[in-house]
């Protein structure tokens, strides 16, 4: 965990928003008002889970619709972009080269839009029992050029499954940072969060969509928890088309500047994870 940011949370211990996370509006009640958008331009955030790529898996699906997502992403002030396509390591074949392909064509794009941001390759990995053997057997396609592997499981995985499973990534010499752990009920109990992140050097990625769409009291609940502890590492959008599932940091990083502070949100919109070792 960041030093930076164990001292910036024990001073904001006392932690009390002052807005309050979207919820589900229940009898026709309205949600509260959403927080003032400033000025992004400047914002320089760090997406470190999108599928703009096109061709590769249920994101963008041809050439047109990587650029919008692309134009997207810069409108909102991301800066540094990973492209992280589904991957299903030792049981389906991964496209490197497909992914570097694509990803240059995006790179041009850029060039020609004036666009100063830098794209760099990943890709979120499902966790299976074949992935225990892929660890060992070839490098996994890690965020940019470091050891963080985005990887995501099934919704119902068991708490000692899941825990095993980042052990195991650990001990093959990987960081582990858990796609939107918000989805998985075994970290929704109570402390469990907090247990997988003090036993093990696991980061936990939050989509930004989860503290902008409305949700259920419990959901409500536990991610102010989380954000209270310090727990969210790193906000990122998961965007996949512009329309469905969009480009939504800029938002996100209002309501936990709001929520948590400038300095927790920087921490979490801007890469903070990647800057700590
Ligand atoms: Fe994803």
């Amino acid at each position: 965990m960041s030093h930076g940011r164990n001292e910036m949370m024990q001073s904001e211990r006392d932690w009390a928003p002052s807005v309050e996370i979207p919820y589900a509006p229940r009898h026709g009640a309205k949600p509260p008002v959403s927080p003032p958008q400033g000025d992004q331009g400047q914002a320089h955030f760090t997406e470190m889970h999108s599928h703009f790529v096109y061709g590769l898996d249920d994101g963008a699906q041809t050439y047109p619709e990587m650029c919008g997502l692309i134009d997207q992403a810069w409108q909102m002030g991301v800066r540094t972009l990973y492209a992280t396509p589904h991957c299903v390591p030792g049981i389906k074949f991964f496209d490197r080269d497909l992914l570097e392909k694509h990803l240059q064509e995006a790179r041009l794009y850029c060039r020609e839009k004036g666009y100063d941001m830098e794209l760099l390759p990943g890709a979120e990995m499902l966790w299976t029992p074949q992935m225990s053997y892929a660890l060992n057997q070839e490098h996994l396609p890690c965020l940019g050029y470091t050891r963080f592997a985005l990887v995501e499981f099934s919704p119902s995985i068991e708490k000692n499954d899941l825990f095993m499973a980042i052990e195991l990534m650990i001990e093959a010499g990987y960081r582990p940072v858990i796609a939107h752990f918000e989805r998985y009920a075994c970290l929704l109990k109570p402390g469990t969060a907090e247990r997988l992140k003090r036993k093990y050097a696991v980061k936990l990625q939050m989509n930004a969509e989860t503290l902008t769409l409305p949700s259920p009291l419990m959901m409500r609940l536990c991610i102010k928890g989380w954000l209270k502890k310090g727990l969210v590492d790193c906000i990122s959008s998961d965007a996949h088309h512009v329309q469905d599932r969009p480009f939504a940091i800029g938002k996100a990083y209002e309501v936990l500047t709001q929520c948590c502070g400038q300095n927790y949100a920087d921490f979490a919109a801007k890469g903070g994870i990647f800057q700590e070792d």
